[in-house]
């Protein structure tokens, strides 16, 4: 081998092996046994996320009259109600999955049957009843200054509330 050619094989080593160092370099390692964290999103989070456009909605379907829509809605609240109990079934000291059914369930029943009987004034009475166990377990679980009210407006300009015309 000349030395030409043997500096080469050198070079060409030295260069195969830092680029194998960089990948290694790059590539995360988990630490061995461990599995990936599955992501938990925070209860406050989850509020935010899911039962507060959820009931936002609802409250606007229901000043659209809008009872197909509305039954609907109110199904998406309670499940999400019940997948914030399967992610938090304890929060700090709250015992949240009994508390949820000690306050939703009644007002959730009471919209249920507003909605079924297309009555407005029963949906505007029992919505105000369930916005207001939003703010009675805010109470309890310390966090009075999280106050809830029937929508004032939409916030989602695309999407149109009213009753689709057959
Ligand atoms: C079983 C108790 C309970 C019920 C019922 C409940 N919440 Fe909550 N909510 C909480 C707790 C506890 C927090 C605070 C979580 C935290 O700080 O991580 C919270 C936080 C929130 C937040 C986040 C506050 C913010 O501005 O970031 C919103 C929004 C919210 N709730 C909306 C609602 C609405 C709307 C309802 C009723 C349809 C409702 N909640 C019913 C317990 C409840």
């Amino acid at each position: 081998m000349s030395l030409k050619a043997a500096s080469l094989a050198l070079l060409t080593g030295i260069v195969t092996l830092s680029l194998l160092g960089l990948g290694n370099a790059q590539t995360p390692t988990a630490p061995q046994g461990s599995t990936p964290q599955s992501y938990r999103p925070g209860l406050g989070d989850l509020m935010t996320m899911t039962v507060q456009p959820r009931h936002t909605k609802l409250g606007l379907a229901g000043q659209e009259k809008n009872w197909i829509y509305a039954a609907y809605e109110l199904h998406e609240l309670e499940e999400s109600f019940e997948r914030i109990v399967r992610v938090w079934p304890t929060y700090r000291k709250t015992n949240i999955a009994e508390l949820m059914a000690a306050t939703t369930k009644e007002p959730m029943d009471a919209v249920s049957q507003a909605i079924k009987s297309a009555d407005a004034a029963r949906f505007n009475d029992a919505y105000g009843r369930l916005t207001a166990t939003c703010n009675a377990c805010h109470q309890s679980t310390e966090r009075p200054f999280v106050v809830i009210q029937a929508p004032k407006a939409s916030p989602f300009p695309d999407q149109d509330f009213r009753p689709v015309k057959p």
